[in-house]
C-alpha cells in the first residue's frame, strides 16, 4: 500500500514515518510544502532506520505529489493549517478516494499548561471532514501518541490509539492499518463526532508529562 504522510518533515509525522516503515511493508512517501526538505528528511529516516537493521526507502515530495499517489493519506500538520492544506489538494485536483487519516489537535498554551481549544465544528478531525470533498473517505487516529516515543526506535510501545469514522468500513481499515505497528493498539471509538473527546486527551497526556518527571512521551492504554 501507498501511505503519505503529509507534513512529514515535522515531529508526528517523523514519529509514524518511522514505525511505519520499520513495521510495514508499506511504501512510504513523507510529504512537505518544500519538496527538497522532504527529500532531505527521507534520507535522514532512511539512515536512522538502517542503524537499527532496516533496509527501507522513504520518498520525500512535495505534499500534493505525496498525496496524489496514495491509498492513505496522514495529515501530520499543525490544527490551524491542516484544513487550508486538505483545500489546496482538493484545489489541486489529487484526492480523489484516498483515505485522510488526521491526527491534529487543537490547543493553545499558558504557564500552567496546555489547553484543549476545538475549532467551532467541534474538533480538528471533523474540522478536515468538512473541507475535503464529499467523496473522499476522513478518518481521526494517532492524536494521543507521543512523536518523540514513535521516532525513538529504541523505545518499546503499549499504548492505545482511539478511531472515529463515520463510516465503521473506514474505521476497520484503519484499524487494520494500524495494528500492524508494534505496541500500537487501535480502538475504534465511533463517529467523527466522538473526535472532540479523542483529541481532548492530547493536552491533558501533554500536562501530565510536564508535570511528572518519569513520564515524558506518555501515552493512554485503557484496560
Ligand atoms: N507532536 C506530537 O507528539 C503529536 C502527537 C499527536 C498529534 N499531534 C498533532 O499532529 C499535528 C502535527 O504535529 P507536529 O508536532 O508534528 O507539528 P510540527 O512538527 O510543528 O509540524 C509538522 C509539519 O507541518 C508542516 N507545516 C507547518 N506549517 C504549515 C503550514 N502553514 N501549512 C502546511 N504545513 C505546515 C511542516 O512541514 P513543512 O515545513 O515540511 O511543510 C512541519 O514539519 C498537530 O496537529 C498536532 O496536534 C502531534
Amino acid at each position: 500500500m501507498e501511505l503519505a504522510i503529509l507534513g512529514g518533515t515535522g515531529d508526528i509525522g517523523e514519529g509514524l514515518a518511522m514505525r511505519f516503515a520499520s513495521d510495514t511493508d508499506h511504501t512510504i512517501t513523507i510529504g512537505s510544502r518544500d519538496a527538497a526538505k522532504a527529500t532531505e528528511r527521507a534520507s535522514t529516516y532512511e539512515e536512522r532506520l538502517s542503524e537499527h537493521g532496516v533496509e527501507t526507502g522513504i520518498n520525500g515530495t512535495d505534499n500534493s505529489s505525496a498525496a496524489a499517489g496514495a491509498d492513505v493519506v496522514i495529515l501530520a500538520i499543525p490544527p490551524h493549517h491542516v484544513g487550508d492544506t486538505v483545500e489546496a489538494l482538493a484545489e489541486d485536483d489529487v484526492l480523489s478516494d484516498q483515505l485522510l487519516i488526521s491526527p491534529a489537535v487543537g490547543m493553545n498554551g499558558d504557564g500552567d499548561g496546555l489547553h484543549y481549544r476545538p475549532p467551532s465544528t467541534g474538533s480538528v478531525t471533523e474540522f478536515v471532514a468538512e473541507r475535503a470533498p464529499e467523496s473522499v473517505p476522513v478518518a481521526g487516529a494517532f492524536h494521543n501518541l507521543a512523536a518523540d516515543r514513535l521516532a525513538d526506535l529504541e523505545a518499546t510501545l503499549d499504548v492505545d490509539t482511539l478511531v472515529v469514522a463515520d463510516d465503521p468500513t473506514i474505521s476497520e481499515r484503519v484499524v487494520a492499518l494500524t495494528a500492524d505497528l508494534a505496541g500500537v493498539r487501535p480502538i475504534p471509538a465511533g463517529p467523527l463526532s466522538n473526535a472532540t473527546e479523542v483529541e481532548s486527551l492530547t493536552p491533558l497526556l501533554i500536562n501530565i508529562a510536564r508535570y511528572n518527571e518519569d513520564m515524558h512521551d506518555v501515552g493512554v492504554s485503557f484496560t
